[in-house]
């Protein structure tokens, strides 16, 4: 028997809502006929954005949206996509497919898909390819309110106001498809390029993000800091909000990654093995940031994240097309609960990709769409965002699975929001097993609010055809006595219960 012990007096920190952030790149159908199909055409859609998908997306109050990459931030030049569509340049998109980027999706489009949603904006910059002169324009461009030439081409382009960048990206992934650079070469660029992305309005303060790490690099974050740490807090306020973190869970490594779907048991746990990794990436990479920034007061932005597979039989293996599974659900669960245990540094997340690529939370058929696995947790975890990590711990949970990849049977969080209500979230990595788990609160549990979960086979996903075998339900496993707890938690489940005290 688990029991989850609440401390509800010890508040440890807030959960940011950008934790639950999604990241849309021009990368195969995420952007062009995922998200935007054009007026024109015969999908139902606001200004060109499918309403199928901005509805969906809504649903999950999703806080912040990144764009416009990944690997093509660093080869993007903002002006090919600004004007009369007919003039946009036309170009092949080198690194996702080789197919053509017609452009038709750029900044205006940009902020409208996130007017739409209700988001907070983060664009990514071109430090690979661009200069400091373009970077410096197109912040001009999109945030100058004044007399410039910046301002009356984005006035002449049909946007009289300027736009809010809440967030922004000083390069993408420097260290790879980003430049190649070495960590104290990029370190310098930072330091120059970002001296460019101006304020220009006090009351709408650009938070910037410097290019961190892959994966286990230390090396990276420690060099990042230490090149730039003669700006270290306070100065720090305003030079470098943020630092970025990528790690992407391929089951069977880089090469050879694994399918989305056909996998055995074995394949689960390292799965999830690998998913529980992120704890020990935030863990490490946050105590180097501990050393220059003890305050805290420079975000982790875990700016991509989520399971990586061989993409699907027939697909352009350029689109990153891949189904999503109940362990996907697992995966998210775990990964979010980490960022949640971890809100003190981290501040952003971004799944990756929000629609038809890689851990989609949508996929789209034409005019049709369906929600994933990973939608379905989302929109559970949603609960989460802005309340206060709560002090949990978990006990009588053994460790499960092969040797090599054995994991806990059980991961949690646990916040409390502003109305008194708290949401614990708890997964069940067991193929097989269910798990009895009581929570404890010392004032005890006075109502439960509302309690969902999502479950299935390990397998299990959902198709055209079959949208809904795997969904968000209410869950009805919890007995509630003397104002204790007890849930009986089924094998491969994510479940949240919400209750008040
Ligand atoms: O998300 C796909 C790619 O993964 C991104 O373009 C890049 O930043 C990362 O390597």
């Amino acid at each position: 028997m688990a029991r989850l012990v609440i401390n509800d007096e010890a508040r440890l920190s807030r959960i940011n809502p950008e934790i639950y952030g999604h990241f849309s790149e021009h990368l195969g159908r995420c952007i062009y006929e995922g998200i935007f199909v054009g007026e024109d055409s015969d999908i139902p859609n606001k200004n060109g954005m499918r309403t199928d998908v901005v509805g969906a997306l809504k649903e999950l109050q999703i806080p912040v949206l990144r764009w416009p990459g990944g690997c093509f931030a660093d080869e993007y030049h903002w002006k090919d996509g600004i004007g009369p569509k007919e003039t946009r340049k036309r170009m092949v998109n080198t690194h996702w497919g080789g197919v053509v980027e017609d452009n038709s999706f750029g900044t205006h489009e940009f902020f409208e898909l996130c007017d739409q949603l209700g988001c907070k904006t983060y664009i990514n910059g071109n430090v690979g390819s661009g200069t400091v002169q373009e970077m410096s324009e197109w912040v001009e461009y999109m945030t100058f309110d004044g007399i410039s030439p910046m301002a009356e081409l984005r006035k002449k382009n049909g946007h009289e106001k300027a736009w809010k960048i809440d967030y922004f990206g000083v390069g993408n992934e420097n260290w790879g498809c980003g430049g190649n650079m070495r960590p104290s070469y990029y370190a310098d660029l930072y330091r120059r390029y970002q001296t460019y992305v101006r304020t220009y309005d006090r009351n709408k303060p650009i938070s910037k993000i410097c290019g961190g790490a892959n994966v286990d690099d230390y090396h990276w974050t420690h060099t990042v800091l230490d090149v730039t740490h003669d700006h270290t807090p306070p100065q720090f306020h305003g030079f470098m909000d943020g630092l970025s973190l990528h790690y992407y869970v391929h089951p069977e490594g880089w090469e050879i990654k694994g399918s989305a779907t056909e996998f055995d048991e074995n394949t689960w746990y390292k799965t999830l093995s690998k998913a529980l990794y992120m704890d020990t990436l935030v863990s490490r990479h946050g105590a180097i940031m501990d050393q220059y920034d003890p305050e805290k007061k420079i975000g982790m932005i875990v700016d991509e994240w989520g399971a990586w597979y061989t993409c699907e039989p027939g697909t352009n293996p350029g689109f990153l097309y891949q189904q999503n599974t109940v362990r996907d659900a697992l995966v998210a669960g775990i990964t979010l609960n980490v960022f949640n245990k971890h809100s003190d540094r981290v501040k952003m997340a971004n799944l990756a990709q929000m629609v038809n690529v890689l851990q989609a939370v949508l996929l789209t058929e034409g005019e049709k769409m369906i929600k994933t696995p990973t939608y379905h947790v989302m929109h559970m975890y949603r609960h989460h965002q802005g309340g206060e990590l709560l002090e949990a711990k978990l006990s009588g949970v053994d460790n499960i699975g092969p040797d090599e990849w054995s994991v806990p049977q059980i991961t949690e969080s646990t916040s409390i929001n502003e109305d008194g209500v708290i949401t614990v979230t708890l997964n069940n990595l067991s193929t097989s097993d269910a798990k009895e788990i009581d929570i404890v609160i010392p004032d005890g549990v006075g109502e439960v609010k509302e309690a969902n979960i999502v479950k299935g086979q390990m397998k299990d996903y959902n198709t055209f055809d079959n949208p809904e075998t795997v969904t968000e339900e209410a869950f009805d496993g919890y007995r509630l006595a003397d104002g204790k707890l007890a849930l009986t938690l089924p094998a491969c489940s994510v479940t949240e219960i919400r209750f008040t005290i």
